[in-house]
């Protein structure tokens, strides 16, 4: 089989590639990389790494995957659906692609890769690489190897020490028309809950966290280069450093961390994601009192609003506590954008679990909820529990839950029309170029005839009118 291969390849990986018989020519141009990511803001921020890990190395990145080198696939395993979407889609590269171009090389990554890992091989022979979700930073040695013939399939889903602090390279552009003016910054790995529908226990590993330190000095690379607004990132971010950061006058080593981030001089917004209820203490509601740059913004995943099914579904909390954590929230910061996650049809989930759900959607008012049907995954209990619920019924909540978040969301949008609002203008509209996008501190999206030298820039809009989970804003404002 042909491979291109770089020019500038170690001599013994010359040497071996030249004895390969994969190795027939060496193209002057380095090969060309395309990742498609599958699920989470997560697998997103692991894509960005390797793509920057991969350009350090000499790699170019690939528009799209009809002219790459290198297709690689970041999975997700949260759903059955989304690992069925990658290994479809890995089929059709398979079908099409390879037909034509035979050398491309085919990966996959995240955690698909770590929880299928050779299988994914075994059932489609086309895949040279899979790559588990402690292994991304080898994605460009496994690349080299590839290329000067030295191996001719590679799986590597082993656990590694220390890859919680791998993730850390960004591609960033400092061109004033496509400046990056959010970043992403991944503050651990893993996670120890075991929710008993979650498979990511098991594609992620345990918790690991990152030092403080470590994390900052990222945060603070980024702020140089002209980023405004950091989301810290986690499978649950309340349970960072709980292993090894003791906790110091009553704040916990999550919050000690957000204040440490919130002190570096040009950063204007923090976020993260995701917290859980049963981590979301006082010193955390505390710290959006007395940190400014903490924005009014909140991802907090409920789940159910049944005692019975929190219970069965091992989430730590009650429905009470859920609402007193919003209930607080909103005492410090009434203007609290509140979202969500809602799994419906969880094992042995009654029509009287399911009203629950829907009087806490009601009660809480969420700005948004991310419903997922419930899809029983691989060796979790969950998917061992009798009375699962059938597919109609599932289909049929899920409908009935969204009509009334959408109902309640509509309503919140409509409150902002006729106010100022303060947003961080991101960069164009990625619908309508014509159209300029900022966010608001409570994470709503503001399309407004802006310009690109508002890029980056904090400023006031008036809000006119709502579109689905959009507002827009009055440009006149700005003049
Ligand atoms: N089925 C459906 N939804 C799930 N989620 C996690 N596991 C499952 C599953 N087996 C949802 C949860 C989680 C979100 C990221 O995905 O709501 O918060």
């Amino acid at each position: 089989m042909l491979r291109c291969t770089r020019e500038t390849l170690p001599d013994s990986a010359f040497a071996s590639a030249a004895s390969s018989t994969r190795f027939v020519a060496i193209l002057s141009i380095m090969p060309s990389v395309f990742i498609k990511t599958y699920g989470c803001q997560m697998n997103e921020r692991d894509s960005e790494a390797v793509a920057a890990q991969l350009v350090a190395k000499g790699y170019t990145l690939a528009a799209t995957e009809a002219t790459a080198d290198v297709i690689l696939l970041n999975t997700c395993s949260v759903r059955d659906m989304a690992e069925q979407k990658a290994i479809g889609k890995m089929q059709n590269l398979a079908a099409e692609v390879r037909k034509n171009r035979p050398d491309v090389v085919l990966g996959f990554m995240g955690c698909m890769a770590q929880s299928r890992g050779q299988q994914l091989i075994d059932k489609l022979p086309d895949v040279d690489l899979v790559i588990g979700t402690q292994k991304f930073h080898r994605t460009a040695d496994y690349l080299d190897d590839i290329f000067a013939g030295k191996r001719d399939k590679i799986v590597d889903t082993a656990e590694e020490q220390g890859s919680e602090a791998t993730i850390k390279e960004h591609i960033l552009s400092g061109n004033s028309t496509d400046k990056s003016v959010t970043g992403f910054v991944s503050i651990m790995q893993g996670c120890n809950q075991y929710c008993t529908f979650c498979i990511v226990p098991y594609t992620r590993g345990e918790e690991r966290s990152r030092s403080i330190a470590g994390i900052v000095e990222e945060c603070r690379e980024l702020v140089q280069r002209g980023v405004k607004e950091i989301t810290l990132l986690g499978q649950i971010v309340t349970s960072y450093g709980k292993r090894d950061i003791p906790v110091k006058d009553g704040k916990s080593a999550f919050v000690q961390l957000l204040e440490a981030v919130h002190e570096i001089d040009g950063l204007e917004r923090v976020r993260f994601t995701s917290p859980h209820p049963k981590g979301y203490g006082d010193d955390l509601v505390d710290a959006y009192g007395r940190l400014p740059k903490l924005v009014e913004s909140a991802h907090i995943p409920v789940q159910s609003g049944s005692d019975r099914l929190l219970k069965l579904m091992h989430r730590g909390y009650t429905r009470e506590r859920f609402l007193s954590i919003i209930k607080k929230l909103r005492s410090v910061r009434p203007e609290m954008g509140i979202t969500t996650d809602i799994i419906v049809g969880f094992p042995g989930e009654t029509e009287t679990d399911f009203e629950e759900t829907l009087s806490l959607a009601r009660e809480v008012a969420f700005d948004n909820a991310y419903i997922f049907k419930y899809s029983p995954r691989k060796d979790t209990p969950a998917a061992e529990m009798p009375d699962q619920v059938p597919q109609p019924e599932k289909e049929e909540r899920n409908a009935r839950l969204l009509e009334l978040v959408n109902s309640i969301a509509a309503g919140r949008y409509e409150n902002y029309v006729g106010r100022q609002v303060e947003i961080l203008v991101e960069g164009p509209s990625k619908t309508n170029s014509a159209r300029m996008m900022g966010r608001t501190r409570t994470n709503k999206i503001v399309l407004f005839d802006g310009s690109q030298r508002h890029r980056g820039e904090i400023m006031d809009v008036k809000i006119t009118r709502t579109g689905s989970f959009t507002l827009y804003g009055d440009p006149a404002i700005l003049m």
